[in-house]
């Protein structure tokens, strides 16, 4: 039987990847951190399937200890700081958890298990400001936030311990994926949930920032298929994991609202913009500066090519099918803060 360690278990991939991994008869090693409040809603069907270890991406000796346990044959690390915008916040942590959290967790491995296979969990906010469209492994780097300068050094500190130590790691540069377990910080869940409520009559609005935005959004059930693939080539190397279309967030607002009959008509400019309800004239979508980043990426699109050729993969969820699906399981979770 083979056997896996995850970081990352209570987020919204690391759920989908146990999941994906416990089909193929895996045993599952995880590490989670311990909190005042613990949560582990996404993956409390799995709980007693899994071998939980306490840990953090911050402390050198958890990780070691965790892979000595766990003795894996693949390590899958999702753990990160992952919301762009609090990177600005809190932009130390973030390169301790994105960035060196890496090198300890690569540490780790090269002491106890150096022929462990290695996935992390690079993304495309490393091509930031585009250099070319659609982005691909070999399109440039420049990376837009606190966030993606962290996660660039860990996507190199993976390529540098392949090429130093010839240790089998790799580097999955994901494009945007959502699912019903999506936070509820980040654009997609924040809209399908609002648009849950403003139809059951719990809300009048949502707020939101950048409109323009465009991201090459996926469904992260496909997402996690290719993360598994990666590990299971002959040679260890990247992969840009996409959908190959672009959408604004403007577009995803229209699509959701659409699901609930409602549709959106545009007023206004800039910060004054305003969404109205066609039927009932009322304004239901509003900006607020808040929500606005010190940069933000405008444009993101994918080229998948490589890994439809090489690993086989690609997406079965279309983006229309990924919101539907998104504000479906909000309609139905009244209250709930994750799926
Ligand atoms: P997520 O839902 O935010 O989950 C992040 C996970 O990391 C949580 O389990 C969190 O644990 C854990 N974590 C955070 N800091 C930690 C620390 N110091 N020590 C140990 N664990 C820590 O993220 P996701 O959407 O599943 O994404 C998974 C990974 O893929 C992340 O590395 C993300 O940056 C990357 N990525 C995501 C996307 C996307 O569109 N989803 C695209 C490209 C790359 P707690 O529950 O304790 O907070
Ligand atoms: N979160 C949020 N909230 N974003 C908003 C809002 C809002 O109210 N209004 C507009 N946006 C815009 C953001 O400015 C950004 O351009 C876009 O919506 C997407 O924002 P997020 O959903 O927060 O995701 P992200 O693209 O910044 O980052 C996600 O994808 C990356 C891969 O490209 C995260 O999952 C990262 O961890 C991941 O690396």
């Amino acid at each position: 039987m083979k056997r896996a360690f995850i970081t990352g278990i209570t987020g919204q991939d690391g759920g989908y990847l146990a999941e994906l991994l416990l089909e193929k008869g895996y045993e599952i090693y995880a590490l989670y951190r311990r909190n005042s409040n613990q949560r582990f809603d996404r993956i409390k069907h799995l709980l007693d399937k899994i071998h939980l270890i306490a840990g953090d991406m911050t402390d050198q000796s958890s990780l070691i200890d965790a892979i000595e346990v766990s003795k894996p044959d693949e390590v899958y690390n999702l753990a990160a700081q992952s919301f762009v915008a609090v990177s600005w916040k809190e932009p130390v942590f973030t390169a301790e958890v994105n960035a060196l959290g890496v090198t300890r967790l690569l540490e780790a491995i090269k002491m106890k298990k150096p022929d462990a296979k290695f996935y992390q969990a690079s993304t495309s906010e490393l091509f930031g400001l585009v250099q070319e469209t659609p982005q691909k492994e070999t399109t440039s780097f420049h990376p837009r936030s606190p966030y993606s300068v962290a996660k660039l050094y860990g996507y190199w500190i993976t390529v540098n311990y392949r090429e130093s130590y010839n240790m089998f790691a790799c580097n999955g540069i994901l494009f945007n994926h959502e699912s019903p377990k999506r936070g509820i910080e980040f654009v997609t869940r924040k809209i399908t949930k609002a648009v849950a409520e403003i139809y059951r009559g719990e809300r009048e609005f949502v707020s939101l920032g950048n409109l323009d935005a465009k991201r090459d959004w996926g469904y992260a059930g496909d997402y996690v298929k290719a993360m598994y693939l990666m590990l299971q080539q002959e040679k260890p190397d990247d992969f840009v994991i996409a959908s190959g279309e672009t959408h604004s967030v403007r577009e995803f607002v229209e699509k959701a609202f659409k699901v609930v009959d409602i549709e959106i008509e545009w007023k206004g400019q800039g910060i004054n913009e305003i969404g109205i309800d066609k039927k009932s004239g009322k304004t239901i979508v509003k900006i607020n500066p808040q929500f606005f980043r010190p940069a933000d990426v405008e444009l993101l699109l994918g080229d998948p090519s490589k890994a439809k050729r090489e690993l086989g993969w690609e997406p079965e969820v279309s983006f229309d099918q990924l919101v539907e699906m998104m504000v479906k399981n909000d309609l139905k979770n009244e209250g709930a803060e994750s799926g």
